[in-house]
């Protein structure tokens, strides 16, 4: 007798690391439940969308793809809408589309076979339950990065951003306990990966009852064999003095801080409900820049939030030249649905055509304050980690610890190697680097 042949399920992902992140937990589970995974979605036994709903725009393409993805469904192929639109629509989605028949948040991954059965005997299912202990911490992931690793510490936000759907699609703020992040930190260094990502919506607020982030990232930042960690995002009031030396201490912790700043304007940030001001904003960045020399720092701001005015968008461009952010993600503000800035007034509602102007204004002086200080950097030496191969040309992409871009020639280096490199060039925001060989201590002559 022939043994069955074993099924295939295909993941696609869509916005944060989190969701990259579950993604690989899921198909670990899949993996144990009998799957492999399959690399394109045609002639896959299971198709799943792992959908972000952060922007209205995200969640159109995802409509968009679900309608594509008919094209390479077979008979008893199954389809499943998985992470934070999922959870927003629940039913809605199953009504809206009828191949799929799975439609699953972010604390259900551990029905996940079982529903896939249900939904191959013709049940539709909708499981968007939160579960505030659910960590999957018995999953392995089946990671889809050899190099560096995703990591989640924490689940859910309490923040209320007033703009924000997260805390609606992934529920309460939860902590994973400091051993088991400690615990999977090992693991990812016994399969030879250096470096780790500590990954929460405010990343730096964790708190296992026990330990705080402090805590965590020496345990972490110790583990012996890991030589890059990295987390991400912060919230700028969860960084005490205590959590700043740490990473200041910790010599595994990269010189590298990606800090959302959405508005250089207390008037709109009170708006927006961040709970800091300008002057607390960059009285942050000035003690994470005092405690940690050569710290790069990169941030996500939104242009177009309802009242923004040009005078508060000034203050915004005022802030980013005076941080000196080395890179910046912009969003035009996209009204979500349920979230408290829908409920102001439309009088205040900043016209598409503005915001797209602030957003190009915003562009312009991310790119050449960028550009100034990558200049700069030109002729001096990094260690670079390297990821993966280029998109383009004979090349290699590596990182240096502050999170530079370096393309480095492909025969000099193989992914997960570390070199020490000269950069040679930028185009503004990458650099081109030559490996450079440490000279050997010469013997002393005797
Ligand atoms: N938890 C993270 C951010 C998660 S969302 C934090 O608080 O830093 C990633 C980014 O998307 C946010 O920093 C914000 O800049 C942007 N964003 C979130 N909601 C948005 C909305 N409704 N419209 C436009 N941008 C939004
Ligand atoms: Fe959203 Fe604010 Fe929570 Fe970040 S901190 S996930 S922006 S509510
Ligand atoms: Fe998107 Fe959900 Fe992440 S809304 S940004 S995938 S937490």
């Amino acid at each position: 007798m022939t043994p069955e042949p074993r099924r295939t399920a295909y993941i696609e992902t869509y916005g944060c690391q989190m969701n990259v992140s579950d993604s690989e937990l899921m198909l670990g589970t899949l993996a144990a439940a009998g799957y492999d995974a399959a690399e394109r979605p045609d002639g896959a036994d299971v198709i799943l969308v792992n959908t972000c709903a952060i922007r209205e725009h995200a969640e159109q393409r995802v409509i968009g793809r679900l309608g594509e993805l008919k094209r390479y469904m077979g008979r008893d192929t199954i389809v499943g809408v998985t992470g934070c639109m999922a959870q927003r629509l629940g039913p809605r989605l199953l009504e809206s589309a009828r191949h799929v028949s799975l439609v699953i948040g972010p604390d259900g991954y551990r029905a996940l076979p079982e529903l896939i059965d249900g939904a191959r005997r013709g049940q539709r299912v909708t499981a968007t339950e939160f579960d505030l202990e659910e960590h999957y911490e018995d999953f392995t992931p089946r990671r889809f990065d050899r190099v560096k690793a995703w990591i989640p510490v924490q689940r859910g936000c309490d923040y209320r951003c007033t703009y924000c759907i997260v805390p609606t699609t992934r529920g309460p703020e939860r902590s994973r306990r400091l051993a088991d992040v400690v615990r999977e930190t090992e693991a990812i260094v016994s399969e030879g990966m250096t470096e780790a990502v500590l990954l929460g919506q405010t990343v730096n607020s964790y708190h296992d009852g026990a330990h705080d982030f402090a805590d965590l990232l020496r345990a972490v930042g110790t583990v012996p064999g890991l030589r890059r960690l990295r987390f991400t995002s912060p919230h700028p009031n969860d960084f005490p003095d205590r959590v700043i030396r740490a990473m200041a201490e910790v010599p595994s912790v990269c010189e590298h801080v990606h800090l959302p700043m959405q508005s250089g304007s207390t008037a709109v940030l009170r708006r927006m409900l961040r709970r800091y001001t300008r002057e607390g904003f960059l009285d942050c960045v000035a003690r994470l820049r005092a405690a940690i020399p050569g710290l790069a720092l990169t941030t996500d701001v939104i242009v177009g939030f309802p009242g923004e005015t040009e005078a508060d968008f000034a203050d915004t461009l005022s802030a980013v030249e005076a941080e000196g952010f080395d890179d910046a993600f912009r969003f035009k503000f996209s009204a979500r649905e349920g979230t408290p800035a829908t409920r102001m007034p439309a009088s205040e509602s900043v016209p598409d055509e503005v915001a797209g102007d602030r957003l190009e204004r915003l562009i312009a002086t991310v790119r050449s304050g960028a550009r100034g200080r990558n200049m700069a950097l030109l002729g001096a030496r990094r260690e670079v980690l390297v990821e993966r191969e280029a998109r383009r040309g004979e090349a290699m992409m590596a990182r240096t610890r502050d999170f530079k871009t370096v393309l480095v020639p492909a025969k000099t280096a193989r992914p997960g190697e570390y070199l020490l490199v000269e950069l040679t060039g930028t185009t503004g925001s990458t650099f081109t680097g030559a490996p450079v060989r440490e000279r050997a201590a010469l013997p002393l002559a005797g």
